[in-house]
C-alpha cells in the first residue's frame, strides 16, 4: 500500500462557492488521487497502513488556477510608465522577439514554470510568442514538471514588428502541428488557439483560426477583449460593420465554452449577454488592469449576466504570480465600485472556479475524494505579520487575512497528482 496520509488544516471550496475548512484534517492520496478528506483520527484508523505526513500546523489547499498569463513576459514584469497600446509595443514585442530562439525559449521555460510553482499555481493558460518554438519550449517544460497548461503560440500577422509577424497560411499550419503535437498530452496539456486580439490580426487569419477551432472541437481559444477604452475605439473604427468589439470574435467562429477571453473590462451589457449565451469564459486580471490604468471590471454585472470567470495575472503586464495577491487586487478592484466581494467567492474563482473555467473541473480545484490530487501546503508561520494574525479567528477570517497578506512566501510545498512538484 503506497497511500500517504497528509495531516494539517484543509480548505476547499465547495461546488455551491461556499468554503469549507477542517482543522485536525487529513488528505488521504493514494494512486495520484484523493481518496478521502475528513477528520484525521478517523483516517488514521480507517487507513493504519498509509504512511502519515504531519503538517500540523499548515494548511492543504487546492493548488492555484491562473487562467491568462504570458509565458515571454517573464522578464518585462513591472515594466514602467504606459497604457496597453503603447506598453505592447515600447516593452512587449521587443522582449517576445527573442523567444524565436529555441534555446532562449527552453531556459525562459524553465524559470517560468518555477514561478508558477513557487506560487503555488498547478493549471494556467498561458500564452507563447508567435514563434512555434516558444510554445514547443513551454509544452516541453510543463510536461516534464507537471504542471496543467493550456497553451497557445500567438497568432498575429499586422501592427507589429516584423520579427512576431507570422503569414496566415505558415500560422496556420504551425498552430495545426501543436494541435497534433501536444493536445490533450498526458490529459493535462491542452492547445489553445491564440489570437492576440483583433488588432494584431488579419481578418483572414481570425476566420483561419476560427476553422481550425470547428475542425478542431476539443482544442481552446484564447485572446484578449475590451482591455482598454482605447483599444475598443480601435477596433470600432477598424471594424465599422460589427455591433461591438465581442462580435468581430463571433464573426470569426472563435466564441464558445472552450473560449477565454482576457479582462473584458469596457465589455457592455450586450456583450456580456452574448459572453453568457456562447458559454465563454472572462479571465479577470485585477493586477494588470491596475498597473495599465485599463479600468475596473465590474465583476457582479459580469456575473449576474452569467458570465463564466476565473481569476489570472496576466504577468507581465500584472505584477505578480500570486494568486493571492491577484485576488487581493480583485477585492480592491470591487472596493473602488462600492462592492464588496468575499474571500470565499474570490478562493473559488481562484481555484475551483478557475478549475471549472479551464474544463477541468473534475479533476481538480478541489480537495475531494475522486479528484486527482493537485494541492499546495501553505505555512502562514512563513511570514512574521501573516502567523501573528492567522493565529485566530473564524475560518472566514482567517482565509480573509490570507487574501490580505499572503504571497509567495506561504507556499511551503506543491503537489500534482500525488507528485511532489516544488519544494
Ligand atoms: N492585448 C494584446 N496583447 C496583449 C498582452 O500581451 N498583454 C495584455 N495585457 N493585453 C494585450
Ligand atoms: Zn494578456
Amino acid at each position: 500500500m503506497n497511500a500517504i496520509l497528509y495531516i494539517g488544516e484543509t480548505w476547499s471550496a465547495r461546488a455551491d462557492r461556499g468554503f469549507d475548512a477542517q482543522s485536525g484534517a487529513g488528505l488521504l492520496v493514494d494512486g495520484g488521487k484523493i481518496a478521502a478528506r475528513g477528520p484525521a483520527a478517523a483516517l488514521r484508523a480507517q487507513h493504519p497502513g498509509a504512511r502519515v505526513v504531519d503538517l500540523t500546523g499548515k494548511i492543504l489547499a487546492p493548488g492555484f488556477v491562473d487562467a491568462h498569463v504570458h509565458f515571454p513576459q517573464l522578464d518585462i514584469i513591472g515594466s514602467h510608465g504606459s497604457q496597453l497600446l503603447d506598453w505592447l509595443a515600447r516593452y512587449t514585442y521587443p522582449a517576445e522577439l527573442r523567444f524565436a530562439e529555441q534555446a532562449y525559449a527552453a531556459a525562459a521555460a524553465e524559470r517560468f514554470v518555477t514561478e508558477l510553482l513557487a506560487n503555488g499555481t498547478t493549471a494556467a493558460a498561458v500564452y507563447g510568442s508567435s514563434h512555434a518554438a516558444s510554445a514547443d519550449a513551454l509544452f516541453a517544460e510543463c510536461e516534464r514538471r507537471g504542471v496543467r497548461a493550456v497553451i497557445g503560440k500567438v497568432s498575429m500577422d499586422r501592427d507589429a514588428p516584423a520579427g512576431l509577424l507570422v503569414p496566415v497560411e505558415r500560422d496556420l499550419r504551425e498552430s495545426e502541428a501543436l494541435i497534433e503535437r501536444w493536445h490533450g498530452r498526458d490529459g493535462r496539456l491542452f492547445y489553445a488557439l491564440t489570437p492576440r486580439f483583433a488588432l494584431a490580426c488579419s481578418d483572414a487569419l481570425m476566420a483561419g483560426l476560427g476553422g481550425l477551432a470547428a475542425k478542431h472541437k476539443t482544442v481552446y481559444v484564447q485572446t484578449h477583449h475590451a482591455e482598454t477604452a482605447a483599444e475598443v475605439r480601435a477596433v470600432a473604427a477598424r471594424f465599422p460593420a460589427a455591433a461591438h468589439y465581442l462580435d468581430v470574435y463571433r464573426g470569426f467562429g472563435l466564441l464558445g465554452e472552450r473560449t477565454i477571453l482576457g479582462h473584458s473590462v469596457q465589455a457592455t451589457a450586450a456583450e456580456r449577454a452574448l459572453l453568457a449565451r456562447t458559454k465563454c469564459v472572462v479571465a479577470h486580471c485585477p493586477t494588470s488592469n491596475l498597473f495599465l490604468g485599463s479600468g475596473l471590471l465590474p465583476l457582479s454585472a459580469h456575473a449576474d449576466a452569467g458570465v463564466r470567470l476565473a481569476l489570472a495575472t496576466d504577468v507581465g503586464a500584472g505584477t505578480s504570480f500570486s494568486l493571492w495577491k491577484t485576488m487581493r487586487a480583485a477585492y480592491e478592484v470591487q472596493q473602488l465600485q462600492g462592492e464588496s466581494v468575499s474571500a470565499e467567492t474570490l478562493f473559488w474563482l481562484a481555484t475551483r472556479g478557475g478549475a471549472e473555467a479551464l474544463g477541468m473541473g473534475a479533476v481538480s480545484g478541489a480537495l475531494e475524494a475522486g479528484s486527482e490530487a493537485d494541492f499546495q501546503v501553505l505555512d502562514p508561520a512563513r511570514d512574521r505579520l501573516l502567523a501573528a494574525r492567522m493565529a485566530s479567528g473564524t475560518a472566514a477570517e482567517r482565509l480573509f487575512a490570507m487574501m490580505a497578506l499572503a504571497d509567495d512566501r506561504v507556499v511551503e510545498s506543491v503537489y500534482v497528482r500525488g507528485r511532489k512538484v516544488y519544494g
